[in-house]
């Protein structure tokens, strides 16, 4: 059995769904030719988000993470756009008025173009900027927000952007990646200790602060039972796990997990891959499904991960974990056995708050552009059209069940 007060929902993030975002860096990349589509009106949510919050509240959900792009807040350094702040209050009224609890991220992936010529994470001022940013959005939603993520998956954004160059400013080099990253993570805490502020002086509610991290257990390949890839698992874990964790671990009411697999590691020749060994998922046939991008089905890594969060002794929040999937049958799967690991680790006595499905909406994965769907509901890219698949349903009755 789920808590009765357990949060229950869906992730979106603001430029993959809302359209029309050409202030930030992904709109520029994306103009260069760099992803698979650009994301143009992507769902055209930025209008119709009643709709889609009409869906949410049909679909028994209590909770939705959203996120407030940056770049239509602050479009120039220190110039607040109030119209558009307005237009979040609003979105978030209207969540509100449905009984529906808004989690705000406050960096979903996208920086404003002034802020990325200005060198992005890799300024170490960019939290002077970012805090910029934190105090308004606070002072303007204290009376309404209660759940902030500060920053989205620190760990990947920095991959992806500084060492495998696939993202916005397309950089390769490890010691950026770094750079990005502990860059990330201080200007997290510094918004941790500035909504706590905030909230103490003013408002009743006792703000949850916390960043979503991407987590997966790493295993060693039983092929390639070996020394090296003993210690690679043991250092992946560390890297991509841990060090996010561990630098804000004082500065975090909650840990919000994104969860989508695990990863195995063999030294195997073919992977060429030299030291500790690399991915070998795929090569091995570790996968008894893989999605529409190639991720492998893997629900006891969730429960895996839950259980080693522990001593970090902070309740632990479900921020986004999904499958995008031509059939939606699989996804049925994937959400019952996600959320039987979810109920096990309750049983156990592992504080799980809330678990939120990526995503409502078919969106734009990123590089990968339209053709991912992750969607609990469809979009027609014509149309506009919205349309419950089955997966959306199941997820409600369970939602309503609160068992799987
Ligand atoms: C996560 C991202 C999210 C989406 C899903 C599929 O890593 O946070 O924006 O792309 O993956």
């Amino acid at each position: 059995m789920f808590p009765k007060n357990f949060l229950w929902g869906a992730t979106t993030s603001s430029h993959q769904i809302e359209g029309s975002n050409f202030n930030n860096d992904w709109w520029e990349w994306e103009q260069k030719g760099r992803t698979k589509d650009p994301s143009g009106d992507a769902c055209r949510s930025y209008t119709l988000y009643e709709k889609d919050f009409d869906l949410a509240q049909q679909l028994n959900h209590n909770a939705h993470r959203l996120s407030i792009e940056w770049s239509r807040i602050e479009p120039a350094e220190g110039k607040i756009n109030q119209e558009e702040l307005r237009h979040y209050k609003k979105v978030i009224a209207v969540l509100k008025a449905r009984g529906i609890e808004p989690i705000v991220t406050v960096h979903h992936f996208t920086n404003p173009g002034w802020f990325s010529y200005l060198g992005g994470w890799l300024n170490d001022r960019a939290h002077k900027y970012f805090s910029f940013f934190i105090d308004t959005l606070t002072e303007c939603f204290k009376d309404d927000v209660r759940y902030w993520i500060t920053i989205n998956e620190p760990m990947v954004l920095a991959w992806h952007s500084y060492h495998l160059g696939v993202w916005p400013p397309g950089e390769k080099s490890f010691l950026k990646m770094w750079r990005a990253l502990n860059n990330m993570l201080k200007a997290h805490n510094i918004a941790y200790q500035k909504i706590h502020k905030v909230y103490q002086k003013r408002t009743a509610i006792k703000p949850m602060v916390g960043i979503a991290t991407n987590l997966r257990p790493f295993y060693v390949c039983p092929k390639t039972n070996n020394m090296p890839v003993h210690v690679g698992v043991f250092f992946r874990h560390r890297m991509y796990n841990m060090y996010s964790l561990d630098k804000i671990k004082r500065h975090m009411d909650f840990i919000g997990v994104n969860y989508y697999e695990g990863e195995y590691n063999s030294s195997d020749p073919e992977l060429k891959l030299p030291y500790f060994g690399g991915n070998c998922t795929y090569l091995h046939g570790h996968n008894p499904h893989a999605n529409q991008l190639g991720w492998h089905f893997d629900p006891n890594g969730l429960y895996e991960t839950m259980k080693w969060l522990k001593k970090y002794k902070r309740p632990i929040f479900i921020t986004e974990n999904g499958t995008c999937e031509e059939d939606d049958s699989w996804r049925i799967k994937f959400i019952d056995e996600h959320l039987k690991r979810v109920e096990k680790a309750i049983a156990e006595g592992i504080n799980v708050i809330g678990y939120l499905h990526w995503s409502l909406l078919d969106n734009f994965e990123w590089h990968h552009g339209f053709a991912p769907r992750f969607g609990l509901i469809e979009v027609d890219y014509k149309t506009y059209e919205r349309r419950i698949k089955p997966s959306a349903l199941h997820l409600a009755r369970i939602i309503k069940a609160g068992k799987v």
